[in-house]
């Protein structure tokens, strides 16, 4: 069977036309993002290999596991494609410093080696736990303006990456599942990317992604119900109680355990997803990371003319206090985030109809 490309615009032609809306522009940044695309590319080949490759399994081999910073277990996946995202990075000269899901500290780059302008912020493989099971996983990645004294040879620190996802340059995603696809927002709505595997090249083939403003689908893991605030718990009891309840429509309801796979969907059809705060662990505002999870994908989301929140104000204007810090996050069309957040602000209804108590939230932001 011979097969005809549907579009002839690559990465790099689309990435040049963007530029040429910035005449000063030194090249830099579409460098940046075409060694970002290389990394995916390298992590692409290796997901695709799978147990040919020895590539399932936890990190190291021999079994006795090893733990990232968030006390979580690494996958071999997860070491090799944080490892591939440096070192397809770290020599270009775009870069001043990298931080990671997979690293404790910022990553600053290496004596000897040219320092950029630009700071990348990643989570190498997101969804590791589905990687066993050969259902989709991704990576996510944020690009940020290094401070000047950085660029120009001072110290990275920790706080350099304390940027609120609203001072984002760009984001984007790599999605491994049945296709490869690169989605990309350079602050110009977003565009997806699909990886011809015998050309090596991404191909654009989804310009000007448009999430639905309305949808009757929402992702959740039910499994944490009990825990969940009063706001989310009437959201996703109304979305329930379908046709009969205050909706006045039916839902449907999907959990990939894979939030780029869950963002891929929304993007595509609409649709809703939340990973909200919760009494689980109360000391933790969360379970997704706000610099590498959080912030790209609302870029992502608000570029495509949806929304991203906490539930209780705009993720993106959110200042961030730590290099992993977590967060509650809704994502997805935007009269449903809205929505959300309205819960959150409103006095809870009981089962008999009268409104006991104002309880808004266990928690203040
Ligand atoms: O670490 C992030 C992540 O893997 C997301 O991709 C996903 O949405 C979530 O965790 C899954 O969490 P849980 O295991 O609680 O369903």
């Amino acid at each position: 069977m011979s097969i005809t490309p549907r579009t002839s615009t690559t990465l790099t032609q689309f990435l040049i036309e963007q530029r040429r809306r910035f005449p000063g522009a030194s090249g830099d940044f579409n460098a940046l993002i075409l060694d970002v695309a290389m990394a995916c590319k390298a992590i692409a080949k290796s997901v695709a290999y799978g147990a040919l490759a020895d590539m399932l399994g936890n990190h190291p081999g021999d079994g006795s596991g090893s733990v990232n910073v968030q006390g979580e277990t690494q996958k071999k996946l997860d070491v090799l494609s944080n490892d591939l995202f440096i070192r397809m990075n770290e020599w270009g000269g775009h870069l001043a410093g990298m931080a990671s899901e997979e690293m404790d500290g910022p990553y600053p780059i290496p004596e000897g080696l040219q320092r950029g302008k630009y700071l990348l912020v990643f989570d190498p493989l997101d969804g590791s736990s589905n990687i066993d099971v050969n259902v989709s996983v991704g990576s996510i990645f944020s690009v940020l303006r290094a401070p000047r004294a950085v660029v120009e040879g001072g110290a990275l620190t920790t706080t350099d990456f304390f940027q609120s996802g609203a001072e984002q340059v760009a984001a984007g995603y790599a999605l491994y599942g049945p296709t490869t696809m690169l989605v990309l927002s350079v602050g110009q709505g977003v565009h997806g990317f699909t990886l011809d595997p015998v050309m090596g090249e991404f191909m654009l083939t989804h310009a000007d992604l448009k999430v639905p403003e309305d949808t009757q689908e929402f992702a959740i893991n039910a499994s944490n119900a009990r825990f969940w605030e009063a706001p989310v718990k009437r959201y996703v009891d109304e979305c329930l109680a379908g046709k009969t309840g205050p909706r006045g429509k039916d839902f449907n309801m999907r959990w990939i355990a894979s939030m780029v796979a869950e963002a891929h969907r929304i993007l595509m059809r609409g649709g809703v997803f939340m990973y909200p705060r919760d009494t689980k662990e109360p000391e933790k505002p969360g379970r997704l990371r706000l610099l590498y999870e959080a912030n790209p994908i609302g870029f992502i989301m608000e570029q495509a003319g949806g929304r991203a929140s906490t539930g209780r104000q705009a993720v993106l204007q959110v200042q961030p206090t730590s290099l992993h810090q977590r967060i509650g996050l809704v994502f997805g069309s935007k009269n449903e985030v809205e929505r959300i957040e309205r819960y959150h602000t409103e006095p809870v209804k009981i089962e008999n109809g009268n409104p006991l108590f104002a309880e808004r939230s266990l928690f203040r932001d």
